[in-house]
């Protein structure tokens, strides 16, 4: 899917997460994990907190305050290291919202009331929802396209997301005959790129999911977390020896792909352990294998808490050096756009 055009551009990569609750083991394993796998590679790897889009649907001030703190401590407890990466706090870098309406009059309205996460979030309100909610994927378009970014790790869910930000690159390109855009690739890898809920294997494991059985927050415990996964939803037949044998059974299957995720191994690699092996067995050695690996992460996101000023410190950094990258290619498509520079 590599797009020729990209070659003129540093290889640079971009994603964000929402804080608008708690985060989860959908989070971590499809998004976080990779994050921080990411760093130190070729690209240099940009990630947000991305507050903006989360006040699209309303947020309690003061909750949503602890959470963008919460989300940056759980960004460093999986391991991404401001020193490696610039993290910051999107709103907190007004090229985002600068950006973001220039893309405005590039997208069509028809684009976005045909992204399917508007359409489940609306129902059928869609004329009193906010106007942001509708217009939420130009903004993600402006988070990577204000770096230039040439990649976007993410989990399946924001795959039609990725799309419509390379059609705005694309159709920016075009109008103005320019190549001012890469036309970034999304990275979607891994056995954890749909993680789904605990309770029911057709639906993603979710923070807004009413149900907090559902999944596994990254402020749970260990025996919460075992409980968890005790009351997960499975069938009464054996585990098979390779993952074909799970094609009608979506719990098993998500709960392996977890175990894989976790375990960093392969689903059929863990399915060769446990063939034949009932939940009875499998379910405690899954609970083990993600207490192990949650629990150190948990216990740091609460060191972190500890201290909201040295965050609050580390994330003004980070701002400072995403504005210095950001401000740049936002004169750039203002000028191109045929606005004047701002007053420097
Ligand atoms: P958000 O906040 O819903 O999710 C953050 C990241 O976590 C991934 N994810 C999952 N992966 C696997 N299984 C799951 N159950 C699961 N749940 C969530 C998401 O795919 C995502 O990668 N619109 C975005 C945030 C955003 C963004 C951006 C991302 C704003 N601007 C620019 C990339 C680039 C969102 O709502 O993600």
């Amino acid at each position: 899917m590599s797009d020729p055009i990209n070659a003129s551009f540093r290889p640079r990569i971009f994603s964000g997460i929402q804080p608008s609750g708690g985060l989860t083991l959908g989070n971590y394993l499809g998004a976080l994990k990779r994050f921080a796998a990411l760093q130190g590679g070729e690209a240099e790897t940009i990630y947000c907190i991305v507050d903006l889009h989360a006040i699209t649907v309303w947020q309690d001030p003061d909750a949503l305050r602890n959470r963008i703190r919460e989300a940056a401590a759980a960004f460093m407890a999986a391991g991404v290291d401001p020193a490696r990466s610039v993290l910051f706090n999107q709103s907190q870098v007004s090229a985002h919202a600068e950006m973001a309406w220039l893309f405005n009059t590039v997208a069509r309205v028809g684009w976005m009331y045909r992204m399917t996460q508007f359409k489940d979030k609306a129902g059928k309100n869609t004329e009193n929802v906010s106007l942001g909610l509708l217009a939420y994927p130009a903004l993600m378009a402006a988070d990577i396209l204000t770096y230039q970014a040439t990649a976007v790790p993410v989990g399946e869910d924001q795959k039609q997301h990725l799309e419509l930000t390379r059609d705005i690159a694309a159709k920016f390109n075009h109008d103005y005959k320019v190549n001012h855009f890469p036309i970034p690739e999304p990275l979607i890898e891994g056995v954890a790129t749909r993680v789904m809920s605990l309770r029911d294997g057709s639906r993603k494991m979710s923070k807004s999911d009413p149900s907090d059985a559902s999944r596994i927050n990254l402020t749970d415990d260990a025996d919460t977390i075992a409980q968890k996964i005790r009351k997960a939803r499975t069938d009464a037949d054996p585990l098979p020896g390779q993952m074909d044998g799970l094609k009608d059974r979506p719990e098993a299957r998500n709960l392996v792909n977890i175990y894989a995720a976790l375990a960093d191994q392969t689903p059929d690699q863990v399915l060769a352990r446990f063939e034949g092996q009932g939940f009875a067995s499998f379910k405690p050695a899954l609970a083990e294998i993600a207490v192990q690996v949650l629990s150190p992460i948990t216990r740091r996101m609460s060191e972190y808490m500890a201290d909201p000023a040295q965050i609050d410190r580390i994330l003004a950094d980070g701002a400072e050096r995403a504005d210095a990258i950001a401000r740049p290619i936002l004169e750039r498509t203002k000028d191109i756009m045929g606005l004047l520079k701002t007053r420097t």
